[in-house]
């Protein structure tokens, strides 16, 4: 959406504050024995609490309320009580929810416990590259550069990055145009960032792979080399200058 008002700004920094608040909370809460379902829970009773409808559900029909991805599991993994949390799981959570009609997107990798699997340079390039993109956007920049940008970070630390999976507009619904903002320079994207849209804005840093492919379950998106991803998002509201991140009270800067 293309914010005009105080009203629609205030309405969209709401809605990023309750999901910021419950990713930053849900990552806090999250331990060793328990399982995703209970972690989604505690994630649903915390967004309801800032009087916040989980958008997985409302706008998909998402088996859950949150989007919780183990492993070599990318993103939209479905919370389950089957699924334990062990120590050196890569935890992928990502919380998307409206709130009075606006929304708010934010997502973010962790390593649980002990980095078993030595994954804390990947963790912390997704989390650096995206926190180094966010100020190169402003009215006017190419989508593709950014993107170009988050590619050429990846590859200077060794990492690839996923080319079907994408950050995307985001305002009066969960996702809106543009459709696709590509972890990478894609030379058929000419638009541009525009002053007072809002976007979500991810990474997705792999060790490997450059595309991923959705799972018999018709949610989860898994690498097929075993390559491990990680993603961090905010949303964001592009100005003339350096955006606003109404997702910043996640903690993960
Ligand atoms: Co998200
Ligand atoms: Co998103």
């Amino acid at each position: 959406m293309s914010i005009k008002s105080q009203s629609e700004l205030d309405g969209i920094k709401a809605a990023g504050e309750a999901v910021a608040q419950t990713l930053r909370q849900m990552r806090a809460y999250a331990a060793v024995g328990m399982s995703t379902q209970e972690l989604d829970e505690y994630g649903y009773r915390l967004l309801r609490s800032y009087g916040a409808n989980p958008a997985p559900k409302k706008d998909y029909n998402f088996p859950g309320w949150t989007c919780i991805s183990l492993n070599h599991e990318v993103c939209h993994g479905i919370p389950s009580a089957s699924r334990i949390l062990r120590e050196g799981d890569l935890v992928n959570i990502d919380v998307s929810a409206e709130v009075d009609g606006f929304y708010g997107d934010n997502g973010g990798s962790f390593i649980l416990g002990q980095d078993i699997r030595q994954l804390t340079p990947l963790v912390r390039a997704s989390q650096e590259i995206l926190r180094a993109a966010i100020p190169r956007i402003s009215d006017r920049v190419k989508i593709a550069d950014v993107g170009g940008f988050i590619e050429r970070e990846a590859q200077k630390r060794g990492y690839s990055v996923i080319r079907n999976l994408c950050g995307h507009g985001i305002g009066r619904r969960l996702h809106e145009a543009p459709s696709e903002i590509p972890c990478f320079h894609d030379h058929f994207n000419t638009r541009r960032f525009r002053k007072n849209s809002v976007v979500a804005l991810e990474t997705f840093i792999s060790t490997n792979a450059n595309f991923v492919y959705e799972m018999d379950d018709g949610w989860t998106m898994q690498t097929d080399d075993e390559s491990y991803v990680a993603q961090h998002e905010h949303t964001l509201v592009i100005t003339e200058g350096e955006p606003i991140i109404v997702t910043a009270a996640n903690g993960i800067f």
